[in-house]
């Protein structure tokens, strides 16, 4: 992972790589990956700004090659990274509030009691049917029956609790779920 990226607040990304059967050094060498997940936070208040900020989580998920579409790694890769973000929200929300949003902004999310996710949404185009079933299939819900003027629909999901996404886990048979410090020197 670039250095830059890790510095934004405002934003989380990872890289998505094939399972190496022992975690190395070379478990996220250039022929393990196989593509990218992020996150993106910002805050919802309204048009006018005058309804209650809301904090939202925008995720956008790529599997590059065609090869290694349909065999499985988007939808492992979205469920693991479901469980980090519910995992490690309140660090994740701290950060974002301290460093990724104005002064003002922040004190008025704080003011609305105890960090957390409103929602955690995708924008995904009209005739992308496997991103559409792949979001839809673990509880991301179309916002509006029709798509928007850039032609996509947003998904929600709103349901956040680890219990849900555990069981997603073992339904898609995703086992082995852990987390590693960062090995690669600088
Ligand atoms: C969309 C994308 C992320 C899906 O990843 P993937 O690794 O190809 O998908 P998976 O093999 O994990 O399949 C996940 C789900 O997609 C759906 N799916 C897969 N192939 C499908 C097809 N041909 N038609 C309809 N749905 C399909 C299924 O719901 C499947 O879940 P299931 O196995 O439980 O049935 C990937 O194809 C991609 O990166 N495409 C280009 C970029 C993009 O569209 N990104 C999404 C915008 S956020």
């Amino acid at each position: 992972m670039q250095r830059s990226w890790r510095q934004d607040a405002d934003k989380l990304t990872f890289i998505v790589c094939r399972p190496t059967p022992t975690l190395t050094e070379k478990s996220d060498s250039p022929e393990n990956m196989v593509g990218d997940i992020n996150l993106f936070l910002r805050v919802d208040d309204g048009e006018d700004g005058d309804s209650p900020p809301q904090i939202v989580g925008e995720i956008e998920l790529m599997i590059a090659e065609k090869i290694n579409q349909r065999r499985g790694f988007g939808k492992a890769a979205l469920l693991v990274f479901l469980r980090y973000i519910i995992k490690h929200q309140e660090e994740i929300l701290e950060e974002f509030v301290s460093r990724g949003v104005e002064a003002k902004m922040a004190e008025k999310v704080r003011g609305v009691g105890d960090l957390a996710f409103e929602c955690l949404s995708v924008k995904i185009g009209q005739n992308n049917v496997r991103s559409l079933a792949l979001f839809g299939g673990l509880g991301f819900v179309k916002l509006s029956a029709e798509p928007n003027f850039f032609g996509e629909f947003e998904l929600r999901r709103t349901e956040l609790g680890v219990q849900g996404v555990v069981e997603g886990l073992a339904k898609a048979g995703v086992e082995g779920y852990g987390e590693a410090g960062y090995m690669r020197k600088e």
